[in-house]
């Protein structure tokens, strides 16, 4: 890895299909205006049609030529997320580059999605868990390695996966960061084992998860909201990042020839809260294979979907780029 990875260090990207989820603000516009600058075709995956329309406008206005669409997607319907699919598969019959980011953080009161899930498990796991399958056929369709990059978080760290009460339902069970917490664990479970399900049914693909650190964004705001926001707001501005600098982890593994099948990035600095792009710590609950087993079945059988279990051939893969195992030399004990 190169000592200080930049957007300069994005390669060539034209030819290229890449989708971003929630990428109308923070992190995910950075990552799609970067994607976009590099000569990707973008497709903005976002629930808010004026706002998308805002941020293609601001990617046009830094780059005329730059190639970014929008089709419609709430993660907390599995119908949008079907018909998001189906629309995408009308228009493209290829897919490089999926950015899973989109994410509320700590939503104070238990909600539900529209397909009765509670709202953080349901938009920042299951709702990308479903996306990507729906995709998957667009994803093996490339002539070289397409890519899967699912956000997560620090905050994983703490995370425990509660399979007695996915949802938080038995009472008094629900926690605003418990569940935030949660659902980025369930983000890294299932970027490591769909690079494990890649390599033994041959989809080849390159799975990796990152996490922007503590970066400047709508997230607090949107979430616990402007109170907790001023507090943490403080904080940020000792600790954190601007939401560019905390796309650059998420860019890294999208783009780069050093990110390896399975690796997860984040900033190197601070308690990974910002700095150089580098090597995130796995946290050791993330490396759980039978928790990331049970987590993929539960999740399939939540969101009716159902992937395909023989093997693709591996076009393009090379010896060495297979494994899936880069995050194993990184787990935090
Ligand atoms: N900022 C940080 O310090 C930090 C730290 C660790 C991890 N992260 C992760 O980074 C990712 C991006 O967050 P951010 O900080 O950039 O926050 P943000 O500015 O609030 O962006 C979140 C994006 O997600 C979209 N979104 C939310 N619910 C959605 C749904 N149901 N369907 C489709 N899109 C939806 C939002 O769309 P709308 O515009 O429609 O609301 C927005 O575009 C998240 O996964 C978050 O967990 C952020």
């Amino acid at each position: 890895m190169p000592s200080k990875w930049t957007l300069k260090d994005i390669p060539s990207l034209a030819g290229k299909i890449a989708v971003v989820t929630g990428a109308t603000s923070g992190i995910g516009f950075e990552v799609a205006a970067a994607l976009a600058g590099a000569g990707a075709r973008v497709i903005l995956a976002s629930r808010n049609e004026a706002k998308a329309l805002v941020a293609i406008d601001k990617i046009k206005d830094d780059n005329s030529e730059s190639l970014v669409t929008y089709i419609p997607l709430d993660l907390t319907s599995l119908e949008s997320i079907e018909d998001f699919a189906q629309d995408f598969g009308d228009q493209f019959d290829k897919l490089d580059i999926l950015v899973n980011n989109a994410g509320v953080m700590a939503i104070p009161d238990r909600k539900l999605t529209t397909d009765g899930i509670e709202l953080q498990f349901g938009t920042n796991h299951l709702g990308h868990y479903a996306l990507t399958c729906r995709l998957l056929q667009y994803l093996v369709s490339t002539t070289g390695i397409s890519r899967v990059v699912t956000v997560s978080s620090r905050v994983a760290r703490s995370g425990k996966i509660q399979f007695d009460d996915l949802m938080a339902e038995k009472k008094k069970a629900y926690k605003a960061y418990r569940a935030y917490a949660q659902s980025k664990l369930a983000n890294l479970l299932f970027a490591f084992e769909l690079q494990r399900k890649s390599d033994s049914r041959g989809w080849g693909l390159m799975s990796l998860a990152a996490h922007p650190g503590f970066a400047k964004t709508d997230l607090m705001k949107n979430g616990p909201g402007e109170s907790c926001c001023f507090r943490m707001g403080c904080c940020s501005c000792v600790c954190g990042q601007s939401a560019s600098r905390g796309a650059l982890p998420i860019l890294f593994a999208a783009t780069s020839d050093d990110a390896l099948p399975g690796g997860y990035y984040g900033p190197k600095g601070c308690s990974e809260l910002k700095g150089k792009v580098g090597k995130a710590k796995v946290p050791k609950r993330a490396a759980n294979l039978g928790d990331a087993d049970k987590l993929w079945e539960v999740s399939a059988e939540l969101t009716k979907t159902a992937w395909p279990t023989v093997g693709i051939n591996m076009v393009g893969m090379e010896d060495d780029a297979r494994g899936g195992g880069e995050h194993m030399d990184n787990i935090e004990l």
